[in-house]
């Protein structure tokens, strides 16, 4: 089942996530939903207050191997990179976040209940760090300057108000069609 995506402005967006107790089959169909939701929306990584869950589960998949995280912490960050970023919540909108150029991270696998740590760089790095955030209520314009999320006030807005950037992109082109 693919979910609506939450903009940025809605509650769930801005609390802080509680941590899974239990991996029953409810949180696996989650998983799967958010997979689905993620793909249709042609994103990297989606976090599960993104659509209106309150609870530290994240999904990412920059490419390699789809991942899905229980519980996530970042337990080592190292470096620092400024490099272009978007989120699900912000459609159509691309902004210079500055973050750490790799992490290590902790997670729960909702396969086998196991803990694991996993070691990134690069998008997934960025995506790590990206998605955790959204379990603590933060959200990528919250790492931005106040001067630069002034200039973007307009841009903003409209997402709040439920709009995207990037709605032309939505539609189909007969010509490119062909
Ligand atoms: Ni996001």
């Amino acid at each position: 089942m693919k979910y609506r995506i939450l903009h940025y402005g809605e509650e769930p967006l801005k609390k802080v996530s509680e941590p899974v107790k239990a991996i029953d089959n409810d949180l696996k169909v989650l998983i799967k939903d958010m997979f689905e939701t993620m793909y249709a929306a042609n994103g990297v990584g989606l976090a599960a207050p993104q659509i209106g869950k309150n609870i530290r589960v994240v999904v990412i998949d920059c490419g390699d191997d789809p991942i899905a995280m229980i519980n996530p912490s970042i337990i080592k960050m190292t470096g620092k990179e400024t490099a272009p970023e978007g989120c699900l919540s912000f459609p159509g909108l691309s902004e210079n976040v500055q973050r750490a150029t790799k992490v290590v991270a902790e997670y729960t696998d909702p396969e086998d209940g196991e803990v694991y740590e996993i070691e990134a760089e690069g998008l997934l790095a960025r995506a790590i760090q990206h998605e955790t955030d959204h379990l603590d209520g933060v959200v990528f314009v919250d790492r931005m300057s106040k001067a630069r999320k002034l200039q973007i006030k307009n841009e903003l807005e409209i997402i709040k108000q439920g709009g995207s950037l990037a709605e032309e992109e939505e539609e189909e082109s007969p010509i490119e069609a062909k």
